[in-house]
């Protein structure tokens, strides 16, 4: 058998490669909220500009997503087989939560990871549905940039965020994305053995920090855009 399938029958391969597909997703929305940004310059051209270059990649784009859609089915599948297992273990959870010695970090978001992640991967399909598969140029959504007709995905998110419910459901989705997070990059580290008592404080504010930051970058945008503009 290959290595790799004995490893991910193992809990600890599980666990690695958890981790390795969880710290690569984070890799992707650092990338996909930096893009983003150029929403908030309010001028359509920077954005629309951005997303026609990054299309222009052809062959290399899908490439990349074929690489991001088996990170994502990897990263579920073994989180679900995990939950199963714990599961089958301990069919009634714990009467009671309490901590023997040192709390341990970030309680909440830890025993929440299967909730809020299938959240975002519902998020994840409502987005994917409208702004990648949405309207397009054949919809009328098309713009002139440097002198070519490019999809007017700006437009797109604008009019989206226009609606409250939808604000509403991206403002809960990601605030549970956070919360993932929050909980997710510090245990990755620490499944890849970054477990120490001096760095593990500085590791667990770290993820921390990455978590507060992508969500409040992306929380900005449905918020300005609905409230401000
Ligand atoms: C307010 C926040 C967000 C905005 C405005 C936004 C905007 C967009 C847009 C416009 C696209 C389509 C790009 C294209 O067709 O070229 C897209 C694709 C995508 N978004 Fe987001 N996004 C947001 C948050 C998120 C979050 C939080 C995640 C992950 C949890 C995410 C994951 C993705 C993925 C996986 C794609 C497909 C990428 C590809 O196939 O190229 N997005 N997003």
């Amino acid at each position: 058998m290959l290595p790799v399938f004995t490893a991910v029958r193992s809990s600890v391969g599980k666990k690695v490669l958890m981790a390795v597909t969880a710290l690569s997703l984070v890799l992707f929305v650092i990338a996909h909220l930096l893009g983003n940004l150029k929403l908030l310059g309010r001028e359509s051209d920077s954005f629309n500009r951005y997303a026609h270059k990054l299309e222009s990649l052809g062959g290399l784009l899908y490439l990349a997503e074929i690489g991001l859609i088996l990170l994502f089915l990897t990263h579920i599948t073994i989180a679900i087989s995990v939950f199963l297992t714990t599961r089958k273990a301990r069919p009634v959870g714990y009467y009671m939560h309490k901590h023997i010695g040192k709390p341990s970090y970030n309680f909440f978001g830890s025993t929440t990871m299967i909730y809020t992640g299938v959240v975002v991967l519902v998020f994840l399909i409502v987005h994917l549905i409208h702004f990648k598969f949405g309207q397009g140029v054949k919809e009328g959504y098309i713009k002139e940039v440097d002198g070519e007709s490019v999809r007017d995905l700006h437009r797109l998110v604008i009019e989206g965020f226009q609606s409250f419910w939808y604000v509403f459901f991206y403002v809960v989705s990601i605030s549970l994305l956070g919360i993932h997070l929050s909980h997710g990059v510090w245990s990755a580290f620490q499944s890849l053995g970054a477990s120490h008592p001096r760095y593990t404080p500085v590791i667990f504010g770290t993820g921390i920090l990455i978590a507060v930051t992508l969500s409040l970058g992306f929380l900005s945008m449905p918020i300005l855009i609905y409230f401000i503009w």
